[in-house]
C-alpha cells in the first residue's frame, strides 16, 4: 500500500468522523461496527460502549422487539432507502430520553458479507418548527373564522335595527323599503355565515347558500301556491368576492318573482338553477308567472331592484340575459378562476 493510499484512508476515516450527521455501520447480525463522533454526542454513549453491541440498544423499548425483523427484512432486500416508511422514528439516549430522528439506510457489500451504513439526523428542531408552523396556521384559521362570524353578527345587528325601525313606521311604502333593505343585508350576512362554517374559509358552497337564501325568501313572502324548484349543482364553490354579488342578484330576482309574478294567489313555479359550464358558473331564476308588462326593458329599467341586478352583473364582468316570452327568466353567467 503506497503512502498516498494510507494518507487517503486516514482522510476517509477523518471525514467520516467529522461528518455533520451521525454515521453508523451495522453488520448482518445487527452489531454496531462503526460510529462517528456525532453518534456519540447524539446518544450520549462513549464509542467503546457502542461498538460490538446490538443496534437495538439505540431503539426505544416499545419498538425494540420488532426491530430485528425489520433489520432482517432490509438485509434480504437491501436497497438504499429512508428508514421507517412514513413513521415517526425515535432513538433512545443513554439517559433514557428519546430523540426524533431521520434515518437513511444504505447497504454496502464488503469482503465477508453485507453491512448497513446508516445516516442519523436529529430532527428535534425541525419538529419544533413544524409544530410552530402548524400552530400559527391554526391560529390564522381561527382568526378568519372569528372575523366572518363578527361580520355576520354585525350585519345581523344592522338588519335588526331596520326591522325595529319598520315597527315604528306607519307608512306602508317605507315599511316595504325597510324590509327589502333587510333582506339584502341578510343575503350578504349569509355569505359570511356560510364561510365561517366552511372547511376552507375562502369559498362558499353556493348550492347550500342558494337553498338557504331562497328558503328564507319564500318564508318571508307568503305565497302558498308558488312552488320553489331548485336545481343546484352541489360542486359549485365561489370565492367571497363573487358569492356576495351573485347572492344579491339571486336575492333580487327571487324577490321579484315572489312579489310580482303571482298576483292574487296565482299558482306557479319559480325555478332556481345553478350549474357549471366549463369555466362559467350559470345561475338562473325563471318563473311561469304573469310576465313583465310589455314595454318594460328589464336590462335598462330605472327601478332600484333591476338596476341593482344590472350593476352587480357588470361588476362581475357579465350581463344578465333576459327571456320575457313566457313568464320571466333571467340568467347570469360568471367566469370563475
Ligand atoms: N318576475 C317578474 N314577474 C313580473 N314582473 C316583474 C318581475 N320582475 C320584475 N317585474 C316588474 O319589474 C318591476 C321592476 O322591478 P324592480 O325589482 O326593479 O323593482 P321593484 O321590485 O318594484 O322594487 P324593489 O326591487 O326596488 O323593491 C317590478 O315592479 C315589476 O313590475
Ligand atoms: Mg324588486
Amino acid at each position: 500500500m503506497g503512502v498516498d493510499q494510507v494518507r487517503h484512508d486516514a482522510l476517509v476515516r477523518q471525514a467520516l468522523e467529522a461528518a455533520p450527521t451521525g454515521m453508523l455501520v451495522v453488520d448482518e447480525q445487527g452489531r454496531i461496527v462503526i460510529v462517528n463522533r456525532h453518534i456519540e454526542d447524539l446518544f450520549g454513549y462513549a464509542r467503546h460502549e457502542l461498538i460490538g453491541q446490538r443496534v437495538e440498544m439505540l431503539v426505544p423499548e416499545r419498538v425494540r422487539a420488532q426491530h430485528p425483523n425489520s433489520r432482517r427484512a432490509f438485509f434480504s432486500a437491501p436497497e438504499a432507502r429512508p428508514m421507517g416508511a412514513g413513521r415517526d422514528l425515535y432513538g433512545v439516549r443513554k439517559d433514557g430520553s428519546e430523540v426524533p430522528l431521520e434515518i437513511g439506510l444504505n447497504p454496502l457489500v464488503v469482503d465477508d458479507g453485507t453491512v448497513t451504513v446508516a445516516s442519523v439526523v436529529d430532527i428535534t428542531e425541525r419538529r419544533r418548527m413544524q409544530a410552530r408552523l402548524e400552530a400559527s396556521l391554526a391560529e390564522t384559521e381561527t382568526l378568519f373564522r372569528e372575523l366572518h362570524h363578527r361580520v355576520k353578527n354585525n350585519l345581523q345587528v344592522v338588519a335588526s335595527l331596520l326591522s325595529l325601525q319598520s315597527r315604528f313606521t306607519e307608512d306602508l311604502t317605507s315599511v316595504a323599503v325597510l324590509r327589502e333593505a333587510q333582506q339584502r343585508i341578510h343575503a350578504i350576512a349569509l355569505v359570511h355565515e356560510m364561510l365561517y362554517r366552511s372547511e376552507t374559509l375562502t369559498r362558499v358552497d353556493f348550492s347550500s347558500y342558494l337553498r338557504n337564501l331562497t328558503s328564507h325568501l319564500t318564508q318571508a313572502t307568503a305565497q302558498p301556491s308558488v312552488v320553489l324548484d331548485l336545481d343546484l349543482d352541489p360542486t359549485v364553490a365561489l370565492p367571497v368576492d363573487l358569492a356576495v354579488p351573485c347572492g344579491l342578484v339571486v336575492n333580487e330576482l327571487v324577490t321579484n318573482a315572489l312579489e310580482h309574478a303571482f298576483p292574487d294567489g296565482r299558482a306557479g313555479r319559480i325555478r332556481v338553477r345553478l350549474a357549471r359550464e366549463g369555466s362559467l358558473v350559470v345561475v338562473s331564476v325563471a318563473d311561469d308567472g304573469i310576465g313583465m308588462s310589455p314595454g318594460l326593458q328589464p336590462a335598462s329599467a330605472r327601478t332600484m331592484g333591476l338596476r341593482l341586478v344590472a350593476t352587480l352583473a357588470r361588476q362581475l364582468g357579465s350581463a344578465v340575459g333576459w327571456d320575457v316570452g313566457n313568464g320571466t327568466s333571467a340568467t347570469l353567467k360568471v367566469e370563475v378562476e
